[in-house]
């Protein structure tokens, strides 16, 4: 990833302070062993352009496949802060799942606008899940669940003091019924299991076609705390008007971060020159490959990143 990443401008300096960027997060809003921050990103494929947009509150509902003490409240994350946003590998990775998730045929949750084929409204979250005497960190609380977006790309940026256990992603059928815990789960529905260990290990998921869950974090010493830090990018279609989010969905640019992340001329030759990727099914499951071309030096022109 991080040879991957340096074709869309991540350098070595900002790769070692992503390590950094979950150091201080303030509070998640209703989870007690979280703490974290969120920023909203358009993606506009049309222009090759990915701007941030206005902050808004965030809301997941039941009928997204996501059941949880919190479904259907607006949440009120704190904002992402310049530590991420200026990371040059933090842009790498949106610019990443921006090329990964272009063109790829997806069944598509209901609600959405397909008309604008091109646009996509993710949002990026940075999180710490912490497990102490006090509490059990839940990488997903909500058990077997889907995120409510086309596709979700979690990335692993540390732990501390987990067991190997710990933090296991299992991939579900859709059959799987929603709000499951780990030990309640059907293993003839579970189509994967899969754990991020090293840094920057990422997953993708196409989020309407497969259901997921998360293990609890146990402290290795259990007389000291556990912590797990993560990115996750969300990203699906504008919301319609019956939509729980849509009035939660501006692409209107944020007024204090607006800036084109990328041109059109440098994304394009980028993504002509540095990756290609195919998309194939084993055993029932889709699989993304990759090849890479090293591109010296890197087609960024000044200005963009
Ligand atoms: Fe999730």
């Amino acid at each position: 990833m991080v040879e991957l990443l340096s074709a869309f401008g991540s350098t070595p300096e900002s790769v070692e302070a992503l390590k950094r960027v979950t150091e201080g997060l303030p509070p998640d809003p209703t989870l007690n062993f979280r703490k974290a921050r969120n920023g909203r990103y358009c993606l506009d494929l049309d222009s090759r352009e990915i701007h941030r947009t206005e902050f808004q509150p965030f809301v997941l509902s039941v009928e997204e496949d996501f059941v949880r003490h919190d479904s259907g409240k607006l949440r009120h994350f704190a904002e992402i802060n310049n530590q991420t946003q200026y990371n040059p590998t933090f842009r790498a990775l949106l610019i990443f799942k921006a090329l990964l998730v272009e063109g790829t045929e997806i069944l598509h949750r209901p609600g959405l606008d397909l008309r604008h084929e091109q646009v996509r409204s993710p949002r990026s979250f940075t999180t710490r899940t912490t497990t102490s005497k006090e509490m059990k960190g839940e990488p997903a609380l909500e058990g077997v669940h889907g995120d409510g977006v086309d596709h979700t790309m979690t990335v692993f940026l540390g732990a501390k003091n987990m067991t190997e256990e710990s933090a296991v992603t299992r991939i579900h059928d859709m059959r799987e019924v929603n709000a499951k815990q780990w030990y309640e789960i059907d293993p003839n529905l579970m189509i994967d299991r899969m754990q991020h260990t090293n840094f920057l290990d990422t997953i993708l998921i196409v989020d309407h076609e497969r259901k997921h869950s998360v293990s609890t974090i146990e402290a290795r010493d259990p007389e000291q705390s556990a912590r797990r830090d993560m990115m996750v990018f969300f990203t699906r279609k504008v919301a319609l008007p019956d939509h729980v989010s849509f009035e939660y969905d501006s692409v209107v640019p944020h007024t204090s971060w607006r800036w084109p992340l990328i041109c059109r001329t440098c994304v394009s030759e980028r993504a002509v020159s540095t990756l290609s990727f195919g998309v194939y099914e084993v055993n029932g499951a889709r699989v993304v490959s990759t090849q890479f071309r090293r591109v010296t030096p890197p087609l960024i022109k000044s200005g963009c990143l």
